[in-house]
């Protein structure tokens, strides 16, 4: 055979190809729109992804949550909703699939993941309370906050380096742990915060080997360490992968013995668990569940359904099962790794290792002309969109927010660009649009201008901000 013969992605590698592990049954159209079009719905919206139709979006990567697509399986369990107001049939299946996978006890429902960071951060802070946590997430910090917590990061230093390759950036630094306990006293730590993945870092894992320190030098302080299990299954994966002894072991397996090591967990259902909508808080200690399951009727519904309907949650309860297939898993991981190594290889910078449901742009490294207090990453969000329709969104300084003491910006060492993958939704040609959108963007930069913000929310701004072109002569 000719040596210039094209070449598929595992052969490029020196393996096998992947492939997902299922076929499209039902298909949703979608077609660009012009160029103009585009231009004059960036405006309107103000120059924030989140506030373009979805009509007017070609591929959609804004967000991993509640974009996934469902199966087959779980569509016929939307037919089977029991739409009791109390004690549905299909809260117990949830209920049952949550304990089986997840092993915590006692299960509250909610309509999404920031129902349940309200609960947990209600049920478990005291006001003037410190709590720790491997990297801010935006609304898991600010139900913190409202609850009277002060967040403090503890995440290894690695993780705020977008090149370092450590291969779990997720990583808790006990060292830094140990000190805020003795600096303030284990009576004053809420509890420890623990996200797997790190959104915020680009989608990077925390080890076994972490959690299990973790747990030790929790214990010795009785401070409970709750999960935000939002992206858990594919933490799982990169233990598997990258972990000493657990090669062999199904994600299940690994998923069960990291949640044993943790007292509960909050979850965002919309993404691992595959649903367009749902939530839940799960927990060991009796009294922390009293509290939460009063607290839900309040702000959520009854406690056997918390803002979902019975159909919400029988689909819930199928995707849990469906999430810890191996195959899945890996799929799902390995196409995002497909779009991270084609733009590593034409190097555009991006966060390295690349991470579980996103690619992350570099948007630093992009544009080191643009001061981050004009908004690289935004700008870059808004170019991608003018290119191609392409929708991605910011995860920089407009996402940190301001310091609720000084009110002044945060500057966050990562100012990055997410492209999230959707589950089951993309195909490898629509990956490969994607990337050479990003190549013609990043082609263009030096003749990239920032932005002006001219709106802003008081609360996680970056929803809702408003911004404008500044000009060259703004610059
Ligand atoms: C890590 C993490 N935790 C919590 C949440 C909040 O969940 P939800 O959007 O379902 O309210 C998200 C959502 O993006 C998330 O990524």
């Amino acid at each position: 055979m000719s040596k210039n013969r094209p070449q598929t992605m595992g052969q490029q590698y020196g393996r096998r190809s992947w492939a997902e592990p299922w076929k499209i049954k039902m298909v949703e159209p979608i077609s660009n729109v012009s160029a103009e079009a585009r231009q004059n719905a960036l405006v309107e919206a103000g120059y924030n992804t989140f506030l373009l139709r979805s009509a007017d979006v070609y591929i959609d990567l804004l967000t991993d949550s509640g974009t996934s697509a469902m199966s087959d399986r779980q569509w016929a369990g939307i037919m089977l909703g029991d739409e009791a107001y109390a004690g549905s049939r299909n809260f117990y299946h949830l209920e049952e699939a949550i304990q089986d996978v997840y092993g915590y006890q006692y299960v509250v429902p909610t309509h999404q993941g920031r129902g349940a960071e309200h609960l947990i951060s209600q049920a478990a802070i005291r006001p003037g309370q410190y709590v720790p946590g491997n990297m801010y997430f935006t609304t898991t910090r600010l139900h913190q906050e409202l609850a009277g917590g002060t967040f403090i990061d503890v995440v290894i230093d690695e993780a705020h380096d977008p090149q370092n390759q450590h291969p779990f950036k997720g990583n808790v630094d006990l060292d830094k742990l140990q000190a805020l306990i003795d600096e303030v006293g284990a009576d004053q730590v809420a509890y420890l915060s623990l996200a797997g993945t790190v959104n915020m870092a680009g989608g990077q894992p925390v080890s076994m080997a972490n959690v299990k320190a973790l747990r030790a030098l929790c214990s010795s302080h009785h401070i409970p360490i709750y999960l935000d299990a939002t992206r858990m299954v594919e933490n799982c994966f990169f233990i598997q992968e990258r972990e000493e002894g657990y090669s062999d072991k199904p994600i299940e397996a690994i998923l069960r013995e990291f949640c044993s090591l943790t007292d509960g967990a909050w979850m965002s259902a919309k993404k691992d668990n595959l649903v367009n909508i749902g939530g839940w808080l799960a927990i060991n200690d009796e009294k922390i569940f009293d509290r939460a399951r009063n607290l839900v009727v309040v702000y959520e519904g009854l406690h056997t359904y918390g803002g979902m309907s019975g159909r919400d949650m029988e689909a819930l309860a199928i995707g849990i099962r469906e999430s810890i297939d191996d195959h899945h898993v890996r799929s799902r991981v390995e196409q995002v790794r497909y779009l991270g190594d084609l733009l590593t290889a034409w190097e555009i910078p991006i966060v390295q290792p690349i991470g579980g449901h996103a690619i992350f742009l570099d948007a630093k490294r992009f544009y080191p002309h643009i001061d981050q207090d004009q908004f690289p990453a935004q700008v870059l969000a808004a170019q991608l969109y003018l290119d191609s329709g392409v929708r991605s969104m910011e995860r920089g300084i407009v996402s940190a927010g301001r310091d609720p003491e000084t009110g002044n910006h945060r500057f966050p060492a990562l100012e990055l660009t997410r492209l999230t993958i959707p589950r089951r939704v993309y195909t490898q040609a629509h990956m490969d649009v994607v990337a050479e959108s990003v190549l013609a963007v990043f082609e263009n930069r030096e003749k990239t201008n920032g932005l002006s913000m001219v709106f802003e929310p008081q609360y996680l701004r970056f929803f809702q901000a408003r911004f404008e072109p500044l000009s060259s002569s703004q610059k």
